[in-house]
């Protein structure tokens, strides 16, 4: 099937589950930007629901970079190294196809796709997807199955054309991206097919302390862009160093108090947890109603 904005996707749905079986609820964090903070999202959020008692399946759809995956192998290297076991979600690797014909690369991208995502589904409470900062196939099959999509935004350069064309002075909204053209063919698919609707989420990264006036309009300039194109608003994660020392050791925020951690732990992690708490109750992700956060 090719969409309006030409992204081709095929005719069924993708890692459907027969209605009345439980299915985990499937998890995107994308945009097609690099740098804002995806992969660093993905796996907080992987472990924050695993320290909810909840069981997370992964795939990390970045075949050039991985750093989601490299991510995941650190920590199992670190838990190795210091005999300190930690939760990890299960990860399933795809790799590219290597057909040279796109119609028959996109085929068996599909079918790998499908098979990793009905398994992790049916097995897990919740799936993390990862995306890359680019249009691939695999991104907008992902994006196409997604229950909910995280879109972390970089706030220094505060992204608005990642979500829509915006006029910097009055507001006014323009053109829609194509990514986010591609979350609404997505959106329409996934209500005609399945009758469900994707919940947008769209977060700021690497908060800093801008002048109060800045931060009030790049706030009013989301707050109108949510509206026109249908996302819901996050409060986002401040720029904090640790962020950047935590993936060489695998480890997260809610790691640096188990034994064999060196990073101190300091107020400003604390900060930190907070922000990532706040981000799970904005999600409203399913089976977590009214549970404490264990952190
Ligand atoms: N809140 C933050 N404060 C400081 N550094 C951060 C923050 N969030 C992410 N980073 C750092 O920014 C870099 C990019 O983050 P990350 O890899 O998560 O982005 P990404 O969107 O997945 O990038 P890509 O599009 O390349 O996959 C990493 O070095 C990460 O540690
Ligand atoms: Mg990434």
């Amino acid at each position: 099937m090719t969409t309006q904005t030409g992204f081709r996707l095929p005719a069924r749905p993708i890692g459907r589950l027969k209605d009345g079986v439980k299915a985990a609820h499937v998890i995107v964090v994308g945009n097609e930007k690099g740098g804002a903070g995806k992969s660093t999202v993905a796996m907080h959020l992987a472990i924050a629901l695993l320290r909810m008692g909840k069981s997370v399946g992964a795939i990390d759809l970045d075949i050039r970079q991985r750093s989601f995956g490299r991510y995941l192998a650190n920590r199992q290297a670190w838990s190795d190294k210091h005999g300190v076991a930690l939760p990890r979600p299960e990860e399933i690797r795809l790799s590219p196809s290597a057909h040279r014909d796109l119609d028959l690369a996109e085929a068996e991208e599909t079918e790998r796709f499908s098979e990793a995502l009905i398994h992790l589904k049916q097995t897990h409470d919740f799936v993390i997807i990862d995306s890359p900062g680019a249009d691939t196939h695999y991104s907008r099959l992902a994006h196409s199955t997604a229950d909910s999509v995280i879109t972390p935004i970089n706030d220094s350069f505060i992204d608005f054309d990642l979500l829509a064309e915006i006029d910097p002075d009055t507001y006014e909204v323009g053109r829609p991206s194509i990514y986010s053209e591609m979350l609404w063919e997505c959106r329409k698919r996934k209500a005609a097919m399945e009758k469900r609707s994707i919940d947008w989420v769209v977060m700021r990264n690497r908060m800093t302390m801008v002048d109060a006036r800045n931060k009030r309009r790049v706030g009013e300039g989301l707050k109108m862009l949510s509206q026109r194109i249908g996302f819901r608003l996050a409060p986002g994660f401040a720029e904090r160093v640790i962020y950047r020392e935590l993936f060489p050791v695998g480890l997260t925020l809610l790691d640096l108090t188990e034994d064999g951690s060196t990073i101190p732990f300091t107020m400003s992690h604390v900060a930190a947890r907070q922000e990532l708490r706040d981000l799970i109750i904005v999600l409203k992700l399913p089976g977590l109603e009214g549970q404490a956060i264990p952190f």
